[in-house]
């Protein structure tokens, strides 16, 4: 699994490498740019516009949000990857810290009506997601809602049926969402799927 040394060195040539996955509708991005969209597309359509992104990177989607005016804060453990996207949003509130240990002091003082993820929370373990999301759920204001954009299955099977066509690909290391599973502590979760291999996660406070 990549740490926050293998983020800084992947952050330059991370928007270039993702187009080019996204691109060929290929593992692990395919859906990519649609999942951001309606993410953002939801958010905007919210009542409030504060914004925090978990593993914001590059910025790609925050950035967007800043430009309509939204609030954004976030956590990542790349130091490149806050340099990139402190330029393309100098007023947000970004913060260096590692979401497997849960989020920095200042980001738990606030309440938010969009907490967003993509393509991120798939470095946490099951049990971590479902703690972290237990403890995200508190922070969102009134009608707030949480969105995981990422690499999602609906069952294991699901996820092993893909495992298995995309063969040498397939990377073990990240730990993707199978969504019966998450169901089983969120039942409020709501999936809608973007490709064979990725997917929108939703989640009301
Ligand atoms: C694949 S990139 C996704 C970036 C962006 N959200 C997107 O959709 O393009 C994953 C991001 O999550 C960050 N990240 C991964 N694991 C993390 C952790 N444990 N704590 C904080 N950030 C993490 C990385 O530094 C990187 O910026």
């Amino acid at each position: 699994m990549l740490d926050h040394k293998g983020f800084d060195l992947w952050a330059d040539g991370y928007d270039k490498s993702v187009g080019l996955s996204e691109e060929d509708g290929a593992y692990p991005f395919a859906g990519y740019k649609q999942i951001l969209n309606e993410i953002y597309n939801r958010v905007l359509e919210g009542k409030g516009k504060a914004v925090l992104d978990l593993g914001f990177g590059t910025a790609t989607l925050t950035a967007q949000l800043y430009r309509q005016g939204c609030a954004i804060w976030g956590q990542d453990f790349s130091e490149r990857m806050i340099e990139l996207a402190k330029k393309k949003m100098p007023a947000a509130k970004l913060y260096q810290g590692d979401f497997s240990k849960g989020l920095v002091e200042a980001l738990e003082q606030n309440r938010y009506d969009a907490i967003v993820a993509t393509y991120s929370l798939h470095h946490l373990m099951d049990r971590q997601k479902v703690h972290f999301l237990k403890n995200l759920l508190p922070l969102l204001n009134e009608g707030g809602c949480i969105y995981i954009g990422d690499v999602a299955f609906e069952s294991r099977t699901e996820l092993e049926i893909q495992r298995g066509l995309i063969g040498d690909e397939w990377d073990d290391e990240e730990i993707y969402f199978v969504v019966d599973e998450l169901l089983k502590t969120f039942p409020q979760m709501r999936f809608e799927k973007f490709s064979f291999c990725s997917g929108l996660l939703s989640l009301k406070g």
